[in-house]
């Protein structure tokens, strides 16, 4: 079961091949140009990115931009790529904030920056990167996606600090602080990939929509995950973050059929499937577990 939901996921790295090969070497090359070719700076970025993430956002600006598009040329193509390393680059930005702020010593299964380095180090690398990723957008040229990416970070910082100083108490703030701490990044991928490709201001919204949609379902489903269970009212994680999906695969439903739609439609599919089933696999564990201590 699990190894098909997984299908999913590999499907779409199968289909995006190419690009996704020219995004690793854009990452590269950009961070080998923010190091100077200083060791020590190197060591610290190498470290970081040697693990690397599932490049959702990424993928989602590849996916939209290739949904909408009407003409290909290098200049697009090329355009559509520095966009996608800047939502990777913005996104591990607000990673390494995130685990200063959280003090986490542990991301993706290796120490995270704050704990190998510091505190110091690591919110000046953070920041590198957000500014180098604001650097590439600008020379993109595209107003309206410098404008929608900075609303989005400013959005991003604005609801952290809130929640340190009044967490959510319902529903509704819960469902805003998921939109604008992951969702929104998520919808400026989609709308920046369209807008790149020349799409029309209609195919732009419902692609910002999904992006939304799709976003808020996936901060559910790593909420649902990490046993971040709200206290202050009642909700079932999962079962939000599915209709989250599916309003997220309505918000596609003018599009005509094609592969990167099916790849988008599929993407959903892949994050509440997959939290199921690891959710699933994590209950029969431990009540294995539970057996074998009763019996020994
Ligand atoms: C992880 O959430 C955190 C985020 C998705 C956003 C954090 C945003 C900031 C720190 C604002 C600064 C932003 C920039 C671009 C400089 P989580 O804690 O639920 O997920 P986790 O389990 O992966 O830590
Ligand atoms: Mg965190």
């Amino acid at each position: 079961m699990l190894n098909e939901i997984n299908n999913r996921l590999e499907d779409i790295f199968k289909f995006l091949e190419d690009d996704l090969e020219l995004l690793e070497n854009e990452l590269k090359n950009r961070l080998l140009s923010i190091t100077d070719n200083k060791i020590d700076l190197h060591n610290v970025f190498k470290y970081f990115f040697d693990i690397r993430g599932k490049r959702l956002r990424p993928i989602l600006v590849l996916l939209s931009a290739g949904l909408v598009r009407k003409e290909s040329s290098d200049l697009i193509q090329g355009n559509v790529i520095k966009a996608a390393t800047v939502m990777e680059l913005i996104h591990n930005s607000s990673l390494i904030h995130d685990d200063i702020i959280d003090e986490s010593s542990h991301r993706r299964g290796q120490a995270t920056l704050n704990h190998k380095f510091n505190n110091k180090i690591a919110v000046l690398a953070g920041d590198l990167l957000y500014s180098h990723a604001f650097l590439i957008m600008n020379k993109l040229n595209f107003s309206q996606v410098s404008g929608i990416l900075s609303g989005c970070v400013e959005k991003m910082c604005r609801s952290e600090i809130k929640e340190i100083i009044s967490p959510y108490s319902d529903f509704t703030e819960y469902i805003g602080l998921c939109d604008a701490k992951t969702a929104d990044l998520m919808s400026a991928c989609c709308k920046c990939g369209a807008l790149i490709s020349n799409a029309k201001k209609d195919e732009v919204t419902a692609l910002g929509n999904f992006g939304t949609n799709f976003g808020i379902a996936y901060q559910l489903t790593d909420d649902f995950l990490d046993d971040e269970q709200p206290k202050s009212f009642d909700i079932n994680l999962l079962l939000q973050a599915k209709i989250y999906g599916e309003k997220a695969k309505k918000n596609l439903a003018e599009f005509a059929d094609n592969e990167y739609k099916k790849h988008l439609l599929n993407l959903v599919q892949y994050v509440t499937e997959k939290a199921e089933s690891v959710k699933l696999e994590k209950d029969f564990n431990n009540e294995q577990n539970k057996q074998k201590e009763l019996s020994s």
